[in-house]
């Protein structure tokens, strides 16, 4: 009996699709063990086997795990800070290596994804998956017929200009207004810089939205673990799988 787990498998018992559908990876090239490109009927041992799908490492042996946290506002997105302030993950009480998808900036509330599937993790945070995610902006100044239209349409910054946006005006008085803007790019403080580009000053955020998660049910500073369904339908936004 030869040693070790068949290849596809492995794959698709860490999640990455059905087995025909990782066999279908290992043909194409597109996964290497131990840094060689891999082929059917190859095994793995996965406690020591470096596995990388499309030069991902994939974790094979650890039991996936997901949480949706509500962050609230003054926690920074990080597994440690040097500076000894308070990160998401003081808010998670679990075993384990556990760290966010992607980052929330400190004074910014809302959906917060927490795994240890790095695989997963990396795939819903690639530009080329588009994940949607929503935000409700409450900010200072008023947003004209042609800032709204900005907003929804790019607006340059520094590296580039942003892809269009959802843009909705819930609300707008002499203080401010209230937007509903959903996007689907990660740059750093980018909703932040979209309005302060079209002369808006953000002064609370909160991601509402996630691709098909939303926060229901889970209160500000509390956290709940994912449905099975819901890490499926996460894992279709990847395309089912690398
Ligand atoms: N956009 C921002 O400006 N900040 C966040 O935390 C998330 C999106």
């Amino acid at each position: 009996m030869p040693e070790g787990e068949r290849l596809q498998k492995a794959l698709a018992a860490a999640g990455l699709g059905s087995r025909r559908r990782c066999e279908a990876m290992i043909e194409s090239g597109r996964v290497s063990v131990n840094g060689r490109t891999a082929a059917l009927g190859d095994r793995v041992d996965v406690s020591r086997d470096r596995v990388c799908v499309d030069g991902v490492p994939v974790e094979l042996e650890v039991t996936k795990r997901y949480y949706l946290l509500n962050k609230p506002a003054g926690y920074i997105t990080t597994v440690k800070d040097t500076r000894g302030r308070a990160t998401v993950m003081d808010l998670i009480h679990e075993e384990g290596r556990l760290f966010p998808v992607g980052r929330l900036d400190r004074d910014t509330r809302g959906l917060l994804l927490i795994t240890n599937d790095g695989y997963l993790s990396h795939m819903l945070m690639h530009p080329s998956h588009g994940v949607e995610k929503t935000y409700v902006v409450r900010a200072r100044g008023r947003l004209s017929a042609r800032g709204l239209s900005r907003l929804r349409g790019g607006i340059p910054l520094e590296e580039g200009t942003t892809a269009e946006a959802k843009v909705k005006v819930l609300g707008q008085d002499a203080e401010g207004c209230l937007l509903e803007m959903t996007i689907h790019e990660g740059r750093k403080r980018q909703v932040r810089r979209m309005c302060a580009a079209v002369g808006l000053e953000v002064v609370d955020l909160v991601r509402t939205r996630f691709g098909p998660l939303d926060l229901k049910g889970v209160e500000e500073g509390s956290y709940r673990p994912l449905g099975e369904g819901e890490v499926r339908k996460l894992r279709d936004l990847g395309g089912g799988g690398p």
